[in-house]
């Protein structure tokens, strides 16, 4: 099937993530959409989207409704923009540019993320207003003083640090399918890939991928998985307080704390000047048993009370996802999964059509609770949202 007619069979996000599954060999399926552990916070971070009911407002003029946004410092055209995600470019050959382009072609920001399988240098020219790129701190200072040069002088004007690594989830679909093991594949997974000929042809063109942050140290290696496997070695699990002390003093541009789930932790941010924090649980991927980020966000924006940013991930599926998200202190919600089930199915045209989706589900949601702007649905707050009780995941 042609992108173009899988994109007609494509009405919201679960479509895309069913037409991903079909393009994609199961073991990269597997690793872009399963989580942590048992996968109870990665479920949860769905279902508990439905625990928060929309209380509508009739009898309002909505003849015209405008979702432009302000977050990240810039006027944008949509309260979302797209997270980082790494080895985009695995997913589907030029991941990243594509992604580049479909966000500044929608008018919001995006974020690269440290394993970016293309070098930040070629995406300068494709950067639109606010783009971002995501540090995890390295060992070695040095080279992570490296990295903030490199990208800031590619244009990166804001840097997300991500701290719900220190070290890395149990992602126990990637052990069962062998993923680390890709080097040396079983024939299961040889079948796996050539099972998938539109992907493989897809990634031929790309050949031979690299890790961009990697591929100039020698000690890496030199394909994409040793790279990559090199790269996660040298992220500082000792990485504290005091380092981000440290990289704000070094960061001039604006900083955002990426992996917050507690009102504690986020007030030490605002303690230490960050301009930002994302509530998130990395989609799921890290520390299964954790709440899912809607429900952590109503304690965080009651207790840093508008004295610093706060966006959220992990779970944002829909429109109405978001319009909750804003409802309960968000500025602006970062899609993970959701743009990259597009980006399988059909590249660029699919994240926009995800994007599409999500836009004309936000604006039928704004229409429906008796609201005509993003301003007046943050300033309806969290009134407009009601909690229900039910069983536990
Ligand atoms: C991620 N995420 C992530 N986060 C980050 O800071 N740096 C990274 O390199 C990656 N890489 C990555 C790869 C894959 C395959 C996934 C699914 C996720 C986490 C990401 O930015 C975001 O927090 C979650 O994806 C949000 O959850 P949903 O919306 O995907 O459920």
């Amino acid at each position: 099937m042609t992108s173009a007619a899988r994109l007609r069979r494509c009405a919201d996000v679960e479509s895309f993530r069913e037409a991903a599954h079909r393009r994609l060999p199961q073991i990269f399926f597997d690793y872009l959409d399963g989580g942590a552990s048992a996968e109870t916070t990665l479920r949860a971070n769905c279902a508990d989207f439905d625990r928060f009911q929309l209380r509508p407002c009739v009898l309002r003029d909505v003849s015209s409704c405008k979702l432009d946004a302000e977050f990240l410092g810039g006027h944008h055209d949509l309260p979302v923009m797209l997270g980082p995600i790494g080895s985009l470019g695995v997913f589907r050959a030029d991941g990243e540019a594509a992604s580049f382009r479909a966000a500044k072609c929608a008018g919001i920001p995006a974020c690269l993320s440290s394993f970016t399988v293309t070098r930040p240098e070629r995406l300068s020219a494709t950067l639109g207003a606010g783009a971002a790129f995501q540090l995890y701190a390295l060992k070695d200072r040095d080279r992570t003083e490296a990295v903030l040069d490199r990208v800031s002088g590619c244009g990166f004007g804001t840097l997300f640090v991500t701290v719900d690594t220190a070290v890395s989830g149990i992602r126990e679909r990637d052990i069962r399918n062998g993923l680390r093991m890709l080097s040396q594949p079983s024939l299961r997974m040889v079948l796996d890939l050539l099972s998938h000929p539109s992907w493989l042809a897809d990634i031929a063109r790309a050949h031979p991928v690299r890790m961009a942050l990697a591929e100039d140290w020698s000690e890496a290696g030199e394909g994409y998985l040793e790279q990559a496997a090199f790269l996660a070695r040298q992220i500082d699990p000792a990485f504290d307080w005091q380092g981000l002390a440290w990289l704000r003093a070094r960061w001039h541009g604006r900083l955002v704390v990426k992996g917050i789930l507690t009102a504690d932790d986020a007030l030490r941010c605002v303690d230490q000047g960050v301009d930002g924090i994302v509530v998130s649980n990395h989609g799921g991927r890290q520390l299964d048993g954790v709440s899912s980020s809607i429900t952590a966000l109503g304690d965080i924006a009651a207790a840093v009370s508008g004295r610093t940013e706060i966006l959220l991930d992990s779970g944002i599926r829909r429109g109405g996802d978001v319009a909750k998200a804003l409802a309960l202190g968000a500025s602006a919600c970062l899609l993970g999964r959701a743009y990259v089930y597009g980006l399988v199915a059909a590249g660029e045209a699919g994240i926009a059509a995800v994007l599409s989706s999500i836009r004309a589900e936000l604006e039928v949601t704004l229409a429906l609770l008796g609201l005509r702007s993003i301003r007046e649905l943050r300033d309806a707050g969290p009134g407009i949202v009601r909690q229900i009780s039910g069983p536990d995941c």
